[in-house]
Parts: structure tokens; C-alpha cells; sequence
């Protein structure tokens, strides 16, 4: 009777065993199939102007939700003055005096989807000082398309 209980007892631990080994298993596999599965472009650039690069994405991430903020509160000044200055056109080239800008080390490809992107946010910026939200959700819209676009065909490391 305690020996049937004994083997019952290895019984359940081996199946608990089993399946846990199984799962690092197949985390294991997972980890290294999405990275072995990732056919995004690599763009290689400096570490300084990855460091650049990074702290401009960051600060866009900030901005559109800024952005977002005072189109939803209907303050379409404020919304069209941060977009211009911290997203659009005149927020180009800050970099250029370092040398280091990420644009000069991107394909023209990315390069272009990157300049799209300040030219849609320069877009909401004149729709949102028109009054025209509509306008500026449409083309806020654009800008985080290329946020999408960029991301889907490009990594830096
Ligand atoms: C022209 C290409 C391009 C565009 C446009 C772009 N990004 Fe990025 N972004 C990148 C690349 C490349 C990285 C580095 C990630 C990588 O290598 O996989 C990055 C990284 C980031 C990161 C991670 C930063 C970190 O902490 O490491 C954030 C957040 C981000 N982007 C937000 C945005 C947002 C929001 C937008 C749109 C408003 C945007 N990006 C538009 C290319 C782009």
C-alpha cells in the first residue's frame, strides 16, 4: 500500500517534471526563432548616434502623446505649436553641426520615411492653427505611420 503510494507520488513528479522542461524548452525555441525570424534591415551607425537616435524616439513617443493630449482637450494651439517645434519641419537637421545626425547614416528609403514623418507633423500643425481637428487627427494619423513603417523595416542592432 505505502510502496503503490511511493511509485504515485514518483509518478506525478516525473509528468510535473516533464512539463516544465518542456515549457523552457520551448521558451528556449521561441526566444531564438523570433530573432533568427527577424528580416528587418540592420542599419549600422555609430554608437554616439545611436545614442542620439534614441533620445530623439524617445522624445517622439513623448510628443505624440503630448499631441494627442491637446487634440483631445480641443487646444488646437497648443497642439499645433508642439507639433511643429518638437516633430516638424523646423525640428530637422538639430543635429547637423555634430556630424552625427542619425539621417546622414540612414538609406534613402528610411531616410525618406524619416522626413515624411516631419512633414506629416508639420501637417498637423497647420490643420490644428486652422481649427480643422479633423485635419490633424488625419494627419497625425501619417505621422504614426511612418513610426510604423520605419519600425517594421529597420533595427539598428
Ligand atoms: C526613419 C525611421 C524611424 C522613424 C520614422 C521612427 N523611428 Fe523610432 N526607432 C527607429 C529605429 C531604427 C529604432 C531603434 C530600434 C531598433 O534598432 O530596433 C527606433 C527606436 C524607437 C524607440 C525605442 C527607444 C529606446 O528606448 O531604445 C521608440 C520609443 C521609438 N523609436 C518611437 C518612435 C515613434 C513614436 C515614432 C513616430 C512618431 C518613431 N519612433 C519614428 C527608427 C524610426
Amino acid at each position: 500500500m505505502c510502496k503503490k503510494r511511493v511509485v504515485l507520488i514518483c509518478f506525478l513528479f516525473f509528468i510535473v517534471q516533464n512539463a516544465h522542461s518542456e515549457e523552457a524548452t520551448s521558451t528556449a525555441r521561441n526566444v531564438t526563432s523570433s530573432s533568427s525570424k527577424d528580416t528587418r534591415q540592420l542599419v549600422s551607425m555609430p554608437e554616439q548616434t545611436l545614442e542620439i537616435m534614441r533620445q530623439d524616439m524617445l522624445e517622439h513617443l513623448a510628443t505624440l502623446s503630448e499631441i494627442i493630449g491637446y487634440l483631445a482637450a480641443n487646444n488646437l494651439e497648443a497642439a499645433a505649436d508642439v507639433a511643429e517645434k518638437k516633430m516638424g519641419r523646423s525640428s530637422m537637421g538639430k543635429h547637423r553641426g555634430t556630424g552625427m545626425g542619425p539621417g546622414r547614416f540612414m538609406p534613402p528609403a528610411m531616410h525618406s520615411i524619416g522626413r515624411g514623418m516631419h512633414e506629416a507633423a508639420s501637417e498637423v500643425a497647420t490643420a490644428a492653427k486652422q481649427g480643422d481637428l479633423k485635419g490633424a487627427y488625419t494627419s497625425l494619423q501619417k505621422v504614426t505611420s511612418s513610426c510604423v513603417a520605419c519600425h517594421y523595416s529597420y533595427r539598428t542592432r
